[in-house]
């Protein structure tokens, strides 16, 4: 049905991308989605809530909120899809490596290709199936290698192509998979196409980026980058701007053109052909702009924090473009997908990841990152009982042919113990529940470097102990704005990327075993403490032998990978607790999600417990702070549970 001014608020929530723009919506406003089940207000016609909103939002709010909503989605293919039924991604857990900062083998200060192959056995024994490489591709490095200058090659930083593919040999030598960082929403400005179409705009690449008309004074629209400033670049040479999201020197690739479409699939037909087992796909929902760029709309720029959004998140030829790659790049070699979606809802991502609807096999949705009202550079403590909330919306609503990546840390956020804890108490205790939680519901793990050791967020000093793009950005933009510089330093050290950044804890020595020379962004010295990889295999109460215990407890228990969710104590405050069915066996699982003593569930039928993160058994039925326990149930039915 298409969405009018006359439609109602019932309407909206019917259509899958209505009621996703709508939870976005709320949520960036801190409220929840109750309220539109009130039967007086699912009758509001549209019209009538714009009469309501008056000047409160811009006068394109209801134009371009209708354009998104009336953006469908193609009907399944008519061509089944190619995925087994039972593919090797579903029991999988995951490891993202961020390779500048995981492990130097020839003391630069910088990882690179060799230290991944030097710890190749550290990430079979934590027992880990798969690893994700975040890009190591030729780039100048303004966003640290997701500014691609040659798709085909190694950054000499990190290695040549010989130790890729030694890299790629050796994890497949032990029985591991490897997935590499597709980034093809845009490319280096230093790369080949751009600078093509930078020397003949007429050229066989004049129509591989947005390049728009329009003199140095005003940028063609008003979208602002991710990384601070608007969207655009002003090209002297050519006496045009061109489009960039992120950095100025990340260049927005016009997937429009089919040249650059046929492009992107030789490259990954090229790597492939190497061996690698599929892809992590960056912001991949950004590749289909709305036609004509419109204008960003300034109530929906000041919600989100910056501008044009809706006009390139789920654009008009995204599931097209998705199928295009997926049938002729992809599906031949029987590639894994799985795709950086921010923004995109759980309707919305069901839509991308159905089966036969052929586009992507997961998704990374980020909607439980940041409690409801909060964004990455607020600082304050997240509250557990919203990622519980999360958790118990998709497992009850994704349908069940869809499958979930489950994920906290990465390298693009604070670590998230830091976020609940930041005091760093109970330090331990909450890295091993966030481990159960993550390792017992049904999805795909991801986890990211060091997360497996506790690692937390960094006590930096100061902005000159900062290196990512996006943090000395917003530090400039903040102090552009009039902000005192310690204001300024204090709301970017809550959200900068950086925290995830720093050198892996390998060891309590000099630049904790990453490198024998100064890294190129600076620890705190915390690995001194105990926390690093030497000094927690040697404990097996450590964060690093509870990860690898609860990876062996998901791989020998089918329950865990296969099974069922049910969740019980649902409205329970701090209380996370969830069944985990299959034909044979029932897994159940209770989580304390508070720092203070919560009351056990009593549930009928004898346990066995077969994980706790606290070494004693507590007598008095009160769950311990961020206490997590798993048992098997022995003797009761599930359906009786
Ligand atoms: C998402 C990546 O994860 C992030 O690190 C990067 O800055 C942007 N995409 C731009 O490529
Ligand atoms: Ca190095």
């Amino acid at each position: 049905m298409r969405l009018t001014l006359r439609s109602t608020l019932a309407d909206v929530w019917a259509s899958p991308v209505g009621a996703d723009v709508l939870s976005t919506l709320l949520r960036q406003l801190g409220l929840g989605t109750a309220w539109v089940t009130n039967p007086v207000v699912r009758r509001l016609r549209l019209s009538q809530i714009k009469a309501l909103a008056g000047s409160r939002v811009g006068p394109g709010f209801f134009d371009a909120i209708l354009r998104l909503l009336n953006t469908e989605a193609p009907p399944p293919n008519a061509d089944p899809a190619t995925t087994a039924p039972d593919p090797w991604w579903k029991r999988a857990v995951f490891y993202q490596i961020y390779p500048r900062s995981f492990k130097d083998s020839n003391d630069d200060g910088i990882g690179d290709l060799g230290g991944i192959i030097e710890k190749l056995d550290y990430l079979r024994d934590l027992g880990v199936d798969a690893l994700w490489l975040s890009p190591v591709y030729d780039s100048p490095g303004d966003d640290f290698g997701y500014d691609v200058r040659d798709y085909r090659a190694i950054l000499a930083e990190f290695g040549t192509m010989e130790d890729f593919d030694r890299l790629l040999a050796g994890v497949h030598d032990r029985g591991m998979r490897l997935i590499m960082d597709l980034v093809v929403n845009h490319t280096s400005d230093e790369h080949a196409w751009f600078q093509a179409a930078l020397r003949d705009p007429a050229g066989p690449y004049g129509d591989y980026y947005f390049f728009r008309p329009g003199g140095p004074e005003a940028p063609p629209n008003n979208w602002t980058s991710m990384f601070s400033g608007p969207a655009w670049r002003y090209l002297p040479e050519r006496g045009d701007w061109a489009l960039h999201l992120f950095s100025s020197k990340q260049m927005d690739l016009n997937w429009d053109n089919p040249a650059v479409r046929d492009e992107v699939i030789d490259l990954v037909r090229w790597w492939l052909d190497k061996g690698v087992d599929g892809f992590r796909l960056d912001v991949i929902n950004f590749i289909s702009k709305q036609p004509g760029l419109p204008a960003g709309d300034e109530t929906i720029g000041a919600l989100i924090g910056y501008r044009g959004a809706e006009n390139y998140f789920y654009g008009p030829h995204l599931h097209e473009y998705l199928r295009q790659l997926r049938t002729e790049g992809f599906d031949p070699y029987g590639a894994f997908s799985v795709g950086e979606t921010p923004g995109i809802g759980r309707r919305m991502s069901s839509l991308l990841t159905a089966p036969e609807r052929a586009e992507l096999d997961m998704v990374f949705n980020f909607d439980h990152w940041e409690t409801p009202g909060k964004v990455r550079f607020d600082d304050y403590r997240y509250d557990l009982n919203y990622l519980k909330a999360y958790l118990v919306d998709w497992m009850t609503h994704y349908p069940p042919s869809c499958w979930m990546s489950l994920f906290y840390d990465t390298h693009d956020t604070p670590r998230w113990i830091s976020k609940v804890e930041p005091s760093g108490a109970h330090r331990r205790e909450l890295a091993t529940l966030l481990a159960v939680i993550q390792l017992t519901l049904r999805g795909t793990p991801f986890l990211y470097q060091g997360q497996e050791l506790g690692m937390a967020n960094q006590r930096f000093t100061s902005i000159d102990d900062l290196r990512d793009i996006e943090s000395l950005r917003l530090y400039r933009e903040l102090l552009d704005a009039g902000k005192p510089p310690a204001e300024a330093f204090a709301r970017v050290l809550a959200g900068t990327r950086d925290h995830a950044r720093t050198p892996v804890q390998w060891t309590a020595g000099p630049h904790a075993g990453f490198s024998q020379a100064e890294p190129w962004i600076r620890g705190d010295g915390d690995e001194a403490t105990g926390w690093n990889a030497q000094d927690e295999a040697a404990d097996p109460d450590s964060v690093l032998s509870f990860y690898t215990a609860m990876i062996a407890l998901r791989r020998a228990h089918r329950a865990l990978t296969d099974g069922e969710v049910r969740f019980v104590g649902t409205t329970r405050r701090d209380y996370l607790g969830y069944l985990r069915t299959c034909e044979d066996e029932t897994v159940f699982v209770e989580c304390n999600l508070s720092a203070h003593p919560v009351r056990r569930e009593r549930r009928p039928g004898a346990f066995t417990l077969l994980a706790s993160n606290y070494p004693t058994v507590a007598l008095d039925g009160r769950l311990r702070p961020y206490e997590a326990a798993v048992y098997r149930v022995v003797t009761v039915r599930p359906e009786r549970l």
